[in-house]
C-alpha cells in the first residue's frame, strides 16, 4: 500500500499514515509560476494499490486540480488501483439544478475524478447519500457519527440525559436521528430553516421542544455560521438549557470564525479534521476538532485488505 498526500490536509494525511504504520509516498507537488499544478511521484509505484488522500476544501479549485493530476501521474505511473480519498469532498452542496440554467457541480466533479483514473473513491459524510450514485466507480462513504458521539459523551459525562440533538434543518433529520438513537434515544428536535439566498439562512420555526434541555446541533457542515448561530438563537430563545454544534465538516469561510466567536446563543463548535484547521481556527476558545484519522485509517486498511467497510459501522 502507498499513501499520497495532496497539500490541502497534510496534518491528517501524516496521522492516517502513522496510524497504519506507513510514510507517506515521496512527491512534489508545486506550482509553476503561473498557477499551474506540476505533480512529480517520486518513488516507483508501479503495481501498487495508491491511495490519494486530497480534501477539495479551500482554496477548492486548486487542490481538486492537485487531486486530478495526482491520480493522472499516478495512473501513468502503472499503480495498479487508485483509490481517491476525500475526507471532505467539496462542490457537494450542488448536487441538483437549484434554479433553470444551472449546473450539477458534484456531478461534473464526479466524472474528473473518474476521468483522471481512480479506480474508487473513500470520502466521509457526503452531503447527500445519493452523491455516491454519480460516481460510476465503487465509493464508500464513511460516517463520522461514532467519533462525534465519542466526544459528546466526553463533553457531558454524566448529564447525556439530558441532550436533544436538533437537526439545523429539514434535510439533516436522518443523521440526527441516528445521533439521537445512538446516545440513548434522547429527544430530537428540527429547525425549520429558509434560505432566502446562498450563504445567508433564516430561522422559521422549531419542530419538538427543547426547555431546559442541553441542545446538540449535528450538521455535515459548518460554512458561513449562519445556520448554527441563528439556530442557536432559536434554540435558547424557546427555553433550552445550552446549546453547542457538532459538525463533520469545518469550512468556515470569510468571517465565520469572528461569528461563531461573538455568537451568544452557541457556547461550543466541535468539528472534525476533515479539512485542515486554519490558525483562527485553533486559535478560537469555542472550537474544538476532532480526528478522524483512525476511521480513515481503518477503511483503508480494510480496503486495501479486500475487508468489508460497511462493518466498521
Ligand atoms: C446545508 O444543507 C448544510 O447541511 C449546512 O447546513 C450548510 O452548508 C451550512 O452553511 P452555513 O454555515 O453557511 O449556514
Amino acid at each position: 500500500m502507498k499513501i499520497l498526500s495532496g497539500n490541502s490536509n497534510r496534518r491528517l494525511s501524516n496521522d492516517i499514515a502513522s496510524v497504519l504504520g506507513e510514510g507517506l509516498t515521496e512527491a512534489e507537488i508545486k506550482r509553476f509560476g503561473d498557477g499551474e499544478v506540476f505533480v512529480e511521484i517520486q518513488e516507483n509505484v508501479r503495481g501498487e494499490d495508491v491511495f490519494v488522500v486530497q480534501s477539495t476544501s479551500t482554496p477548492a479549485n486548486d487542490n481538486l486540480m492537485e487531486l486530478l493530476i495526482s491520480i493522472d501521474a499516478l495512473s501513468r505511473a502503472s499503480a495498479s488501483r487508485i483509490t481517491a480519498v476525500l475526507p471532505y469532498f467539496g462542490y457537494a452542496r450542488q448536487d441538483r439544478k437549484a434554479g433553470p440554467r444551472t449546473p450539477i457541480s458534484a456531478k461534473l466533479v464526479a466524472n474528473l475524478i473518474t476521468t483522471a483514473g481512480a479506480d474508487r473513491v473513500l470520502t466521509v459524510d457526503l452531503h447527500a447519500g445519493q452523491i455516491q450514485g454519480f460516481f460510476d466507480i465503487p465509493t464508500d462513504n464513511l460516517y463520522a457519527v461514532k467519533v462525534i458521539e465519542d466526544r459528546i459523551r466526553k463533553n457531558y459525562a454524566d448529564s447525556v440525559k439530558n441532550l436533544c440533538v436538533v437537526s439545523p434543518d429539514v434535510g439533516g433529520v436522518v443523521r440526527a436521528r441516528a445521533l439521537a438513537k445512538r446516545l440513548g434515544d434522547v429527544p430530537l428536535a428540527i429547525v425549520d430553516k429558509r434560505r432566502p439566498k446562498a450563504n445567508v439562512s433564516e430561522v422559521m420555526n422549531i419542530i419538538g421542544d427543547v426547555e431546559n434541555l442541553d441542545c446538540i446541533l449535528f450538521d455535515d457542515i459548518v460554512d458561513s455560521g449562519g445556520t448554527l448561530c441563528n439556530a442557536a438563537d432559536a434554540l435558547m430563545s424557546r427555553g433550552a438549557k445550552s446549546v453547542a454544534a457538532y459538525v463533520t465538516h469545518g469550512v468556515l469561510s470569510g468571517t465565520a470564525v469572528e461569528r461563531i466567536t461573538k455568537a451568544d446563543g452557541l457556547q461550543k463548535l466541535v468539528v472534525t479534521d476533515s479539512i485542515e484547521a486554519t490558525q483562527s481556527v485553533l486559535a478560537c476558545g469555542k472550537i474544538e476538532v476532532v480526528s478522524i484519522d483512525s476511521l480513515l485509517a481503518e477503511a483503508i486498511r480494510r480496503i486495501a485488505n479486500e475487508e468489508s467497510v460497511s462493518s466498521l459501522f
